[in-house]
């Protein structure tokens, strides 16, 4: 994560949440490539559509606000991508996206709803652990750093 958020502006506007299709990947890539240092390329995302994953854009009237990709195995859920674009956060919002996932997993029937995050990502650590999230485990090297490779926290929240 490099870019910084910009500041509250107001009341959020209302948002809903619609699955990603086709149509959203170019813009998806654009968003995911300003909010990540290493992004997801529209390629990852059309695979994951091709996948069959759970796969969501947050709209408001202004446009795409974020999305969520997220895998289910069994009776787990797995976020694979949660993203607020940059000009958007501070106001809520990716909390309420987690929420809506979880909630969305719970009724779809999965038990766990399972993450995972850099250490030196402290926005999203700080929401996970105020959602109810847990640590319960490490993944040395998982994600492409500037200066080698970063572990993965691994996270948990029972539904
Ligand atoms: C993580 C992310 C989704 C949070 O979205 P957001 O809309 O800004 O978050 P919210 O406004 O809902 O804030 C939820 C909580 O996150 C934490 N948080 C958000 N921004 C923070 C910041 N700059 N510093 C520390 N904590 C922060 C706080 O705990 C906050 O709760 P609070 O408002 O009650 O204090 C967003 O920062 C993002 O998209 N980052 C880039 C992509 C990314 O890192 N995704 C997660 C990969 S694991």
């Amino acid at each position: 994560m490099s870019a910084t958020p910009a500041p509250r502006t107001g009341l959020p506007e209302a948002a809903s949440l619609q699955p990603m299709q086709d149509a959203d990947l170019e813009e998806v890539a654009r968003i995911e490539a300003r909010n990540y240092e290493f992004p997801w390329t529209r390629g990852n995302f059309a695979d994951s559509l091709a996948a069959g994953h759970s796969a969501w854009v947050l709209r408001n009237r202004g446009g795409m606000l974020g999305y969520a990709v997220l895998m289910r195995v069994l009776d787990e859920a797995h976020l694979l991508n949660i993203t607020i674009d940059v000009e958007w956060r501070g106001a809520g919002r990716g909390r309420q996206l987690l929420v809506d996932l979880c909630e969305m997993s719970r009724q779809a029937g999965a038990r766990q709803f399972f993450l995972e995050v850099r250490p030196s990502n402290t926005a999203a650590l700080a929401l996970y652990e105020s959602a109810g999230f847990v640590r319960v485990g490490t993944r040395r090297g998982y994600y492409p750093a500037r200066d080698g490779r970063e572990d993965a926290i691994v996270m948990v929240k029972p539904l």
